[in-house]
């Protein structure tokens, strides 16, 4: 058992025994979550779905809690897409209070473990009470480096190419035949951050979502049938598990 988790997972649990099967040198560096099915979590128990983001809140902690001890260095989670805004106007509006009290409440704690806060999406559309408390947490932490945490708000796969082109083209005006998959990648909201190894999807469905487009070409994809609100710390070390069952080849005959 490595050091960090000592204390954190019971002596004899399912999950220590589960913990003891893991390659701790063979750890995705960068883990995305496509954070689904808190809606049927809560229609499933007869309430209204906002409940069924609360509970979804709590597997954020617990999730965050998690990933840096286990080794994790980089969690991005899908929170908040563009389309999202079609939802009814009391969800939407409840969803961005959640985040901003959760902000407000949890923010010490990622000062405290030293864990980095980033946006990635359009940030100009988020209501302004949650802007606020967003700015204010990414300025607290921006020079930490143990855990990074990226939160996909008001994100669109797309809408994040069209934004790197339009940075090329209006600032930078970089010739068309200078331009390089490298060189792209450095205009694209998670500049500098590797592209995720391991992709979850909770809730079963088997879609994208136009979530992380450009950088999950060669990550390895995991669908559980979990509702998000369910995902716990035993349900992310299976994830680790299956990802490292892959053989990683990068479209060569062996792997790389
Ligand atoms: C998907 O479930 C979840 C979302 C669209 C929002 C994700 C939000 C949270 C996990 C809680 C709040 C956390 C933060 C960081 C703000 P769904 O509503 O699409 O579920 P359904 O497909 O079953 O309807």
């Amino acid at each position: 058992m490595i050091e960090s988790l000592r204390g954190f997972i019971k002596p004899g649990s399912e999950e220590e025994a589960l913990i003891q099967k893991i390659d701790f040198s063979k750890l995705p560096k960068h883990v995305a979550v496509i954070m689904d099915g808190n809606g049927r979590w809560a229609k499933m128990r007869n309430l209204p779905r906002v409940e069924g983001h609360k509970a979804g809140l709590k597997a954020v902690k617990e999730i965050v809690e998690t990933c840096p001890r286990m080794g994790i260095k980089y969690l991005t989670l899908y929170a908040f897409s563009k389309e999202n805004w079609k939802r009814p106007q009391k969800e939407v509006k409840t969803l961005w209070g959640l985040l901003a009290n959760y902000l407000k409440k949890e923010s010490s704690v990622l000062v405290k473990n030293e864990f980095r806060l980033n946006v990635i999406g359009q940030m100009e559309q988020i209501p302004e009470r949650t802007k606020k408390e967003l700015v204010r947490v990414m300025d607290m932490t921006r020079n930490y480096d143990k855990f990074i945490i990226n939160l996909a708000l008001n994100y669109s796969g797309r809408s994040e190419i069209v934004d790197a082109v339009k940075k090329i083209l209006d600032t930078d005006r970089i010739k068309g035949n200078d331009l390089n998959e490298e060189l792209f990648s450095k205009y694209i909201y998670t500049s500098g951050i590797p592209d995720p190894d391991l992709l979850i999807r909770t809730s079963g469905e088997l879609r994208i979502s136009n979530f992380l487009l450009w950088q999950i070409a060669y990550s390895e994809i995991w669908v559980t049938p979990v509702y998000w609100p369910d995902f716990n710390r035993r349900n992310m070390i299976e994830a680790i598990l299956e990802y490292q069952s892959r053989e990683r080849r990068f479209g060569d005959i062996k792997a790389g």
